[in-house]
């Protein structure tokens, strides 16, 4: 089983005009590929809520930084096309760099503020790069709805901050984090991890749990939490950057050799 890839916007354009031809609703999966059963349930949801829906598979360049692995992003477009067909999607959008940002391109969304906080902080014009992306995506595709994991939680506030800011006229539901059973969040970057640094990971989620306990002590601090993510981490491999709490979520990102893993709890 597979679905059709439509490559340009025009081709898009098209097929998402024939589809509201015939009345239906357009929800919208916007993904860098390389996708999994995080991926499949954005779809799965999407498909129960529309007539139609479309997922996008572009990895973004503007979202890396020079140093990232921009280059070596998983890319599986075959694969991706099987899992989100048995997942109920109808087509893939799959455009090339040129066609997202052609010579000349100049124009970038700035959400100020959250931005260039938690990963913000450690990864300078990445959020920009997401705006811009998500901006023109949504242009692109003109949905009713569109659907983002809570793994990226930092990213889905963001991007509702965007909605609001610019009057869009689109939905965007958020979908819960889908986990392995050992508790890691599930992530295309999981595929970098060595057996060994597979073993480590859960560690992540684990901190965040032993943060949550401290958060729920009588005179626990931002501070204090933080620090007992930090402490839970010590001797697991995993070199924490960030801990913070926001809206009620207790965020964090560390590194795991090469590999940087993000992963957040409700509090
Ligand atoms: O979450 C992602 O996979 C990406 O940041 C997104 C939203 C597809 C934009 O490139």
């Amino acid at each position: 089983m597979t679905v059709p890839v439509v490559r340009t916007k025009r081709a898009l354009r098209t097929l998402v005009a024939a589809w509201r031809a015939k009345g239906l609703s357009v929800g919208f999966v916007p993904t860098m590929g390389a996708l999994h059963r995080g991926h499949a349930a954005l779809v799965k949801r999407s498909a129960l809520e529309n007539g139609k829906t479309i997922v996008s598979v572009f990895v973004n360049p503007l979202q890396f930084g020079p140093n990232e692995d921009y280059g070596r992003y998983p890319r599986a477009l075959p694969a991706d096309r099987t899992l989100v067909a048995a997942a109920g999607a109808d087509a893939v959008y799959a455009p090339s760099a040129k066609e997202m940002y052609p010579k000349g391109f100049r124009t970038y969304v700035e959400v100020e503020g959250l931005s260039d906080l938690y990963c913000g902080k450690y990864r300078p014009g990445h959020f920009r790069g997401v705006a811009t992306v998500v901006l023109k995506l949504f242009n692109q595709v003109r949905a009713d709805r569109a659907y983002f994991g809570e793994k990226d939680w930092q990213q889905v506030r963001i991007l509702e901050d965007m909605i609001r800011d610019l009057d869009m006229n689109i939905r965007l539901v958020r979908v819960p984090i889908v986990r392995e059973a050992d508790g890691l969040a599930l992530s295309s970057r999981n595929a970098y991890l060595s057996p060994a640094e597979r073993r480590a990971a859960p560690a992540l989620r684990a901190a965040l749990e032993a943060g949550k306990m401290e958060a729920r002590r009588r005179n626990s601090r931002p501070e204090t939490i933080g620090a007992s993510v930090r402490l839970a981490l010590a001797g697991s491999g995993l070199k924490l950057q960030y801990a913070s709490v926001l809206d009620g979520r207790l965020l964090a990102a560390a590194y795991l050799g090469r590999t940087r893993l993000i992963d957040n709890i409700r509090l």
